[in-house]
């Protein structure tokens, strides 16, 4: 049986079962032998009681940290306070030992900078075993709320001849050699030689195909791994990470902003009852407000504001910030805070961005200078969402491509939904990590993926 069940399951008292896994602590005498043991089917371990003197010398050795164990024996109601039941061995399986002299993972206080270095075993540590079931329990519960929603799983692809953020961070997949590629006359590399017949990346975002679902299915939602080769080595970015993207059609700004709202605060609902053994011990270890934090989410309403009005605020704040605020410059994280921690103390949706920060596809309003965009900024974290009403109209759209110098060839099947039966339409993106990052109460992006990749590392 598996550890979890066995800790739930009162009647499994008195009974005689198997348990399998890994010993997180070993102590006791010659005479008597506690273990803890952990199969990552929960935080709590359960304790075994052997009788030394019953098993082969060898044997009692081979039980250190880390070690792979099969035990048989009776579940007993526990006379130790920390436990309700533990078992009691009758027979031990050693599946795999550790040598204590060479295992990493020694009983106590590891550093989460040195746990990053050896990821191929942090996973049997309290802190990560608790970060990636939430991690899984949330994957579930983003298919769980579309689906009781009415909308579609759209597989969009991870290689794509567009760059739908127009922002040149792009990864190349290539098949061309890289010392001696095939050249055009000019010395330019012929990528009609290339695998594809064209030059090809790795996706930044699954949207614009999501586009074209949402104008078929009506709601549709992505939900997968996006790359960007931004240079950014903070807490808060990765070059690999997983998006969710849902796009409406007949949704216009407001609409999104609405689902945005209800979409994460039935996440962290759903953490809250589902994960709560987890978000206990992350509250208990690394943040004494992680639960009040994720329950405040969920008692107030989103402060919704323009750019302008953020601006206004930010300028009248008298705070000094290491970027200057202006109209027409971009939010910094250190402004998201400062509107979301300091001045609303809640999470703040921001719209109506100056069109020259944001991409192509964001809807222009009547004003000429500002586009239907929406952030939705955390405490903590600053940006987790960013979406927007998305350009219908095809001439509009068409020429901010062209005024932008985007490769229209590129695009022509997505201009060309304009054409054909468009439609007011919105969607959004949520970083998967960003939001795993929140609920977790983790302080650095690299501890709630299980292998990072950023500037220089892709080790694992
Ligand atoms: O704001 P972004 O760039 O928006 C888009 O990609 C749109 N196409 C989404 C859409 O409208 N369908 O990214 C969306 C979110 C951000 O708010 C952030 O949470 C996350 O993706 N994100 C990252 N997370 C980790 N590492 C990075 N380098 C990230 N870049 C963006
Ligand atoms: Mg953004």
């Amino acid at each position: 049986m598996r550890v979890k069940e066995i800790l739930q399951s009162p009647e499994a008292i008195g009974k005689s079962l198997e348990a399998k896994g890994w010993i997180r602590t070993k102590r006791g005498n010659k005479n008597i032998v506690f273990i803890a043991l952990n199969d990552g089917s929960t935080i709590h371990s359960i304790q075994v009681v052997i009788n030394a003197p019953d098993f082969p010398e060898d044997l009692i050795r081979q039980l250190t940290t880390g070690a792979c164990i099969g035990i048989k024996g009776i579940v007993v109601q526990s006379p130790g306070k920390e436990q309700s039941v533990e078992i009691q061995a009758d027979d031990i399986t050693v599946y795999g030992s550790a040598n204590p002299e060479t295992y990493p993972l020694q009983k106590k206080g590891h550093s989460l900078e040195f746990l990053r270095e050896i990821a191929h075993l942090r996973p049997r540590t309290n802190t990560f075993g608790a970060i990636l079931r939430i991690r899984h329990a949330l994957a579930f519960a983003i298919h769980k709320y579309f689906n009781d929603n009415g909308f579609y799983y759209l597989h969009t692809p991870i290689i794509t001849g567009s760059d739908c953020e127009g922002a040149g961070e792009m990864f190349r997949v290539t098949t061309l050699s890289a010392s001696n590629p095939p050249v055009l006359k000019d010395g330019k590399v012929d990528f009609s030689e290339d695998f594809f017949g064209k030059e090809t990346s790795l996706t930044v975002s699954g949207q614009l195909e999501g586009e074209l679902g949402a104008l078929a299915l009506s709601r549709v939602y992505t939900f997968g791994p996006t790359f960007r080769a931004e240079n950014s080595n903070t807490p808060r970015h990765l070059a690999e990470f997983w998006m969710i993207e849902p796009e409406m059609a007949f949704y216009e700004i407001d609409d999104n902003m609405d689902l945005a709202e209800d979409f994460l605060k039935s996440l962290i609902r759903y953490a809250l009852d589902h994960c709560r053994d987890d978000l206990e011990f992350l509250q208990k270890m690394y943040d004494g407000e992680l639960i009040d934090r994720l329950t405040f989410i969920l008692d107030n309403t989103f402060e919704r504001i323009t750019y302008t009005e953020a601006i206004d605020i930010l300028v009248q704040s008298g705070e000094k910030f290491e970027f200057q605020v202006k109209w027409g410059v971009d939010l910094q994280t250190e402004h998201e805070r400062y509107l979301v921690e300091k001045h609303y103390k809640k999470p703040v949706m921001v719209t109506d961005y100056p069109k020259d920060i944001k991409a192509f596809y964001m809807k222009q309003n009547d004003d000429g200078r500002t586009v239907r965009g929406m952030d939705v900024l955390f405490p903590k974290i600053g940006e987790i969402i960013g979406g927007s009403q998305r350009e219908e109209n095809y001439d509009k759209l068409k020429s901010r491509i062209s005024e932008l110098k985007l490769p229209e060839k590129d695009l022509w099947w997505y201009l060309e939904t304009r054409l054909f039966g468009t439609a007011p339409h919105s969607g959004f993106g949520l970083g998967f990590e960003r939001l795993v990052l929140f609920i977790t109460g983790m302080g650095n992006i690299r501890d709630v993926i299980p292998f990072p990749r950023t500037p220089k590392n892709a080790e694992f």
